[in-house]
C-alpha cells in the first residue's frame, strides 16, 4: 500500500511516499481503509521530535511511528477476532495518537480506542478533522470548568484548535470573545463568538471587559500580558510550554498563591470523547473547518504550509476523488 514515511525525525522534507506493507487487524482491531486524513501540529511535533520530551514515547534516535497521521476518517475493511463494535463496511472516524499510521492507504487501531461510527451528516473529508484540534479544546475547557454565561477570551481563534474551542465554550453557554486576524473575523462571528477582537487594528488587552477564562489557542500570549484581564479566580490556559516553559512553572506555582491561576492540563482523548463530539456534529452544534485540501503526494508542501502557523482550522489530505 500507499504510505508517508519517515525513518528520521527532522523537517518536513524527511517524510516520504513508499510502499509498504499493508497492516494486519490484531484480535482486538479493526483496519480501515482510510478516506480522509489530516495533517496538523500533533503530526508535526511527532516528526520533528521539536520538543524533545516527545521522544520518551516516539523513540529516543529515531520514530518508532514510521507512519505518522493521527486523524482519520475511512471504511471498516477487517475485524480481528474479538471485535464487537464494529463491523465490515462501517464508515468510521476518529483518532490515534498512540500508534498513527493515518497517513496511509490503510491502518488498524484498537476498537476500544477514540473511534466511532461518521456522524450522518459529515462527509469522510469533513469528518477527518472532527477530533484533534477539539479534544485539545475540549481537555482545556473542561479544566477551566467553565459555567454557562461566563466571559472567555480566545487568543488565537482561528487554528485548528482556536476554531473548535470558539464552537465548544458556545455549546457550553459562555460568552466568547475571539481574537484574530482581519481576514478571519467573518469566519469567527459564523462560529458563534460575540465579540471579534481584530488583533491587526486593534490591542487585545485594551479591553475594559474581564474574562473569567483566557484561552490561549495558539501559545504566543503570556500569563503577565492577559492577567490583567482576568477576574478574580480567573483561569489561563495556553497550548505552548510558553518562554522557558514558563507555562509549566506557573501552573504549579499559581494555584498556592492569590486567585489568578495559570493551568497546564495534559490532554487526553477516550472514545466517549468522539462519541460526544460525533453527537454535536449531527445536532448542528460543532463543524470542523477546512481551509485546504491536498493529496497524500503533496505531503512535503502540506507539512511546510501547516507549520508556517498560518493555517485557518484544519488542512485534509483526500485519499479518494
Ligand atoms: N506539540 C504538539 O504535539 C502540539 C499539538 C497540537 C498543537 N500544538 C500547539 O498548539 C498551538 C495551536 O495549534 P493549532 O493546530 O490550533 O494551530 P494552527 O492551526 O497552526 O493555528 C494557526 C492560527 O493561529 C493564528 N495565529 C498565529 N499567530 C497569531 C498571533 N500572534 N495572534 C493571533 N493568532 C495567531 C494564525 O492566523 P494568523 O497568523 O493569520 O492570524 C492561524 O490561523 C500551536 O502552537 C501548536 O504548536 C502542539
Amino acid at each position: 500500500m500507499k504510505a508517508i514515511v519517515n525513518t528520521k525525525y527532522g523537517p518536513p522534507e524527511v517524510v516520504s511516499l513508499m510502499e509498504i506493507e499493508k497492516p494486519i487487524a490484531k484480535e482486538n482491531e479493526v483496519l480501515i481503509r482510510v478516506c480522509a486524513c489530516t495533517v496538523n501540529r500533533t503530526d508535526s511535533g511527532f516528526r520533528s521530535a521539536e520538543y524533545f520530551i516527545s521522544r520518551f514515547w516516539s523513540g529516543l534516535f529515531k520514530p518508532r511511528f514510521q507512519t505518522l497521521g493521527c486523524e482519520f476518517a475511512g471504511v471498516v475493511e477487517e475485524i480481528g477476532s474479538r471485535i464487537k463494535l464494529f463491523k465490515r463496511g462501517d464508515n468510521v472516524f476518529g483518532y490515534n495518537d498512540k500508534n498513527f499510521g493515518a497517513h496511509a492507504e490503510y491502518m488498524t487501531i484498537a476498537e476500544s480506542e477514540a473511534i466511532t461510527t461518521m456522524p450522518h451528516n459529515l462527509n469522510f473529508n469533513e469528518a477527518a478533522p472532527i477530533t484533534e484540534g477539539a479534544h485539545y479544546a475540549l481537555c482545556d475547557i473542561r479544566a477551566s470548568k467553565i459555567k454557562s454565561g461566563q466571559n472567555v477570551m480566545v487568543y488565537g481563534a482561528t487554528g485548528a484548535i482556536g476554531t473548535a474551542a470558539v464552537q465548544l465554550l458556545k455549546y457550553f453557554g459562555a460568552n466568547v470573545t475571539a481574537v484574530c486576524n482581519t481576514k478571519n473575523v467573518t469566519l469567527l462571528k459564523g462560529l458563534g463568538a460575540d465579540v471579534v477582537v481584530d488583533y491587526q487594528t486593534q490591542d487585545f488587552t485594551k479591553t475594559e471587559q474581564l474574562f473569567d477564562f483566557i484561552f490561549d489557542a495558539v501559545g504566543k500570549s503570556s500569563f503577565k500580558q492577559c492577567k490583567p484581564l482576568l477576574n478574580n479566580k480567573g483561569i489561563y490556559i495556553s497550548t505552548e510550554l510558553g518562554k522557558n516553559a514558563e507555562n509549566v512553572f506557573l501552573a504549579l506555582i499559581t494555584p498556592l498563591f492569590g486567585n489568578k491561576k495559570v493551568l497546564f492540563p495534559i490532554p487526553t482523548i477516550k472514545k466517549e470523547d468522539v462519541v460526544f463530539l460525533k453527537e454535536l456534529v449531527e445536532s448542528g452544534k460543532y463543524k470542523p473547518v477546512v481551509e485546504r485540501y491536498y493529496r497524500l503526494e503533496q505531503i512535503v508542501e502540506v507539512y511546510k504550509y501547516v507549520e508556517s502557523g498560518q493555517k485557518t482550522g484544519n488542512v485534509v489530505i483526500k485519499m479518494e476523488d
